[in-house]
């Protein structure tokens, strides 16, 4: 079969990035221009600001791809974009310019949500066997998901309120820490010791996640100590909380690999850049003797190339999208 060259559109949140994958498994060329420098001084992002800097780059973007590689425009086999969820605005800049492109170039043009370029971003590892357990995790998802095959999402459990990104960048913001809040909380972490008693979730018997206890926990914490006139250890809180954070996902994909007798796991998301919980699903799985597949951190935070990588197996079902597709900052994959 010949090859397929799929260009990818990300612009759901602050980063904006196009790529370019070979037959849903080869980065070819990959370009991100991430706008945490601007958003971070207003503590998280600005969603006007965020489609302003995504009208203003997006071709410089698409220019800086396209000079890292030989392959042309012409050579594509299909644009896919990133449609929902994410930022209305934000997602409109990419999705416009996708429809411009294809109708320009003449290629079709292909729908990706967010969530499945994530899971996608697997692929670009090693590619996906099914049936597999998901767990999503990201700034806005924490979900365990099982996957009997390509697109086919059957949600065994989801957060019952914050997702655990949201809530790594909340204990930041309350410790004065930059946005986002997962990488620094992480660092902070590395220098700590877990010795405040944080409580863990009480979701029993079931698959669901529920992390506001926690992150009340945290934030009744530092302003009771601030009251008293007491000095946080930022160190040691970003220990506590990431211990009692990660033993949740840990402990309830524990219980889904019991449930559902798996024999591959993946993790997919933003937070699943996070080394802790990376070593920690390294423990589990080698515990029950099944396979692990996470990203290369590269491919963990939001980035085009998942996309291409998950617009593969709809091009080979020739799921083209038409020009009337709209962006939706809320939609369900599964
Ligand atoms: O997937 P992503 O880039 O965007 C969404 O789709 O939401 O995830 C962003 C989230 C943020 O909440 C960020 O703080 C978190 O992922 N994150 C991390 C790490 N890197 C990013 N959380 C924990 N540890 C990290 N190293
Ligand atoms: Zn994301």
């Amino acid at each position: 079969m010949k090859d397929v060259y799929i260009l990818g559109i990300e612009t759901s949140c602050d980063e904006t990035s196009i790529a370019i994958v070979k037959n849903g498994v080869e980065d070819i060329a990959t370009t991100i221009l991430s706008q945490i420098d601007i958003h971070k001084s207003f503590g998280g992002v600005v969603p006007e600001i965020a489609s302003r800097m995504h009208t203003e780059n997006i071709t410089l973007v698409l220019e800086d791809l396209l000079n890292k590689t030989q392959i042309k425009i012409e050579d594509i086999d299909a644009i896919a974009v990133t449609y929902a969820p994410g930022l209305l605005g934000s997602l409109l800049v990419g999705l416009e310019f996708a429809k411009t492109l294809s109708l320009v170039y003449n290629k079709p043009l292909i729908k990706v949500h967010h969530l499945a370029g994530h899971i996608y971003a697997n692929n670009l590892e090693e590619k996906l066997e099914f049936p597999l357990l998901a767990l999503i995790v990201s700034g806005g998802h924490s979900e365990l998901v099982l996957m009997e095959d390509d697109y086919q999402f059957l949600v065994l459990g989801k957060t019952l309120d914050d997702a655990i990104g949201e809530v790594y960048d909340k204990v930041a913001k309350v410790l004065d820490l930059p946005y986002p809040g997962g990488p620094v909380i992480e660092q902070h972490a590395l220098k700590g010791k877990p010795i405040y008693d944080l409580p863990k979730s009480v979701v029993n018997n079931q698959l669901n996640f529920s992390f506001s206890g926690l992150k009340s926990a945290v934030i009744n914490l530092v302003h009771n100590e601030k009251q008293k006139g007491n000095e946080i250890n930022k160190y040691d809180l970003a220990a506590s909380f990431q211990n009692v954070a990660i033993e949740q996902l840990v402990r309830k994909t524990r219980e889904a690999i019991i449930k559902t007798n798996t024999k591959r796991l993946i993790i997919a998301g933003g937070v699943s850049a996070n080394k802790y919980l990376r070593s920690e699903m390294d423990k589990l799985t080698k515990e029950f003797n099944i396979k692990l597949s996470i990203p290369n951190i590269k491919y963990c935070t939001d980035n085009a190339t998942m996309i291409a990588a998950a617009a593969y197996p709809l091009f080979l079902k020739q799921e083209f999208s038409n020009y009337d597709i709209n962006a939706h900052s809320t939609d369900k994959l599964f």
